[in-house]
């Protein structure tokens, strides 16, 4: 019988009028849950289900559903008739702006955007701009957004990617249809944590850019080994590229700062997405003040458009404001509560896997996590996928989402603990795993 009826009437009415019925192809699930609802931590279906949410829309609920003081400055900014007037400065992006470049080290100067992918778009553009040259290295297993120098190489079956390279790049397997083959010959994949790939293709292409999550999130949590990023950052002075450190995921979630900041390395340009409002569109560009002066540069040749519609709108620019409010507040003890909830979970899964023999590891950072069937934590993703038990990981997500824990039901998706959340979830949710883990280790 199907458990969530009342879902499945909307997706097949939305069926009719959108393909697949879903606007993000991204966001087509297995159940084909509908939501209603989300606060705090929680989530609520078509059917009146409540959920502990730890997909937080793929992560930029880092202060959990609706949090009131972000949701009170949306009202707050409608209520004073602020609107997009499209014309000239305001004051709230400037006031965004004296935020970030006071609170990111990496940032200097700043621009807004809509998205992560227009954000990652306009950094590898900026960057081309500035070097006079075309190619980019990607990260095997990084996802920076939808546009053609990136939609590719992300969770590529390994039949696709042959053996592992290294020194050496990967071919580029696009993640969509539509991408020029002219275009693909500028991008060149290589493993995460790998710098003599970059050298290898610095000494065979003029790069204009490498651009890498500074912890691979799209593939659960590959984290960079000691001295990688620093080596990033030697490489990038060397050859001459531009480092752009894509904190979509990371930026707000693990510090205001970024991972740049606890990694302590300065990349030329970052993006930012995500958690930057806490749900609401907007992402950000910043980086060296002498890179983002290209947007003004008094050559009209050299000059890079930015230029949106929607950028900085009052709505979203006003949430990011709030949110960055919410997270400097009491000396960012929202950080150490989701460490404390952090390590609880792994703490618990931890010792779940040890008492039931589970072959299994625990990645995290601050409030993000993976559990990878495997019994190392992968460096790259060829590791991952030559490694890891993916059947395991999708059965393990599908029945704890038929007892109403919420993790994407796609195996190795980031699990993101929101600040909302409590430690009776944790412990709700811990026992939830152990008994679908011990049902899966009984197979
Ligand atoms: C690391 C990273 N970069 C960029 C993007 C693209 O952001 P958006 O979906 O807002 O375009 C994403 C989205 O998941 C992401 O995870």
């Amino acid at each position: 019988m199907n458990p969530y009826p009342k879902s499945s009437q909307i997706l097949e009415n939305n069926r009719r009028y959108i393909p697949g019925g879903v606007v993000s192809t991204n966001r087509a699930a297995n159940p084909e849950i509908v939501f209603v609802k989300g606060e705090g931590a929680y989530l609520w279906d078509a059917e009146g289900n409540r959920y502990i949410d730890y997909h937080a829309a793929f992560a930029p609920h880092f202060l959990g559903h609706n949090d009131p003081h972000v949701t009170e400055a949306v009202r707050r900014v409608l209520a004073d008739g602020a609107s997009l007037y499209g014309s000239g400065t305001t004051v709230l992006e400037g006031r965004l702006a004296e935020l970030v470049c006071r609170h990111v080290p990496a940032i200097e100067a700043v621009q807004f955007l809509n998205t992560g992918s227009e954000a990652s778009y306009q950094a590898i553009r900026l960057a081309r701009a500035i070097t006079g040259r075309d190619h980019i290295i990607v990260m095997q297993g990084g996802y920076n957004g939808w546009h053609n120098d990136v939609s590719c190489n992300l969770m590529t079956p390994l039949e696709q990617l042959g053996p592992r390279v290294s020194p050496g790049e990967y071919p580029y397997k696009p993640i969509s249809a539509g991408v020029p083959l002219d275009h693909q010959r500028l991008v060149h994949p290589i493993n995460f944590n790998d710098l003599a790939s970059v050298e290898y293709v610095c000494q065979k292409y003029p790069v204009a850019a490498l651009i890498t999550e500074p912890i691979l999130q799209n593939i659960g949590i590959v984290k960079p080994e000691a001295g990688y990023l620093e080596g990033l950052r030697k490489l990038a002075d060397r050859f001459g590229f531009l480092l752009v450190f894509d904190e979509v995921k990371t930026g707000f979630r693990h510090g205001l700062a970024g991972y740049a900041g606890i990694a302590g390395v300065k990349p030329d340009l970052a993006v930012y997405g995500k958690a930057v409002a806490n749900g609401y569109p907007i992402a950000l560009l910043g980086g060296k003040k002498e890179w983002m002066d290209w947007t003004i540069h008094p050559e009209a040749s050299k000059r890079v458009l930015i230029a949106g519609t929607y950028n900085a709108h009052p709505v979203p620019t006003a949430a990011a404001i709030a949110t960055i409010e919410r997270l400097l507040m009491n000396s960012g003890e929202v950080y150490r509560h989701v460490e404390a909830l952090g390590t609880a979970m792994q703490n618990g899964l931890e010792a779940l896997v040890t008492k039931l023999g589970i072959k299994a590891v625990v990645a995290r950072q601050g409030s993000a996590f993976c559990l990878y069937f495997m019994d190392h934590c992968p460096s790259d993703w060829h590791d991952l996928a030559s490694n890891h038990q993916f059947a395991i990981d999708e059965q393990m997500r599908r029945e704890l989402i038929a007892r109403q824990i919420y993790c994407f039901p796609l195996a190795t998706k980031q699990c993101s603990i929101s600040t909302a959340h409590t430690r009776e979830d944790i412990e709700t949710t811990l026992q939830h795993i152990a008994v679908v883990l011990e049902k899966v280790s009984a197979q």
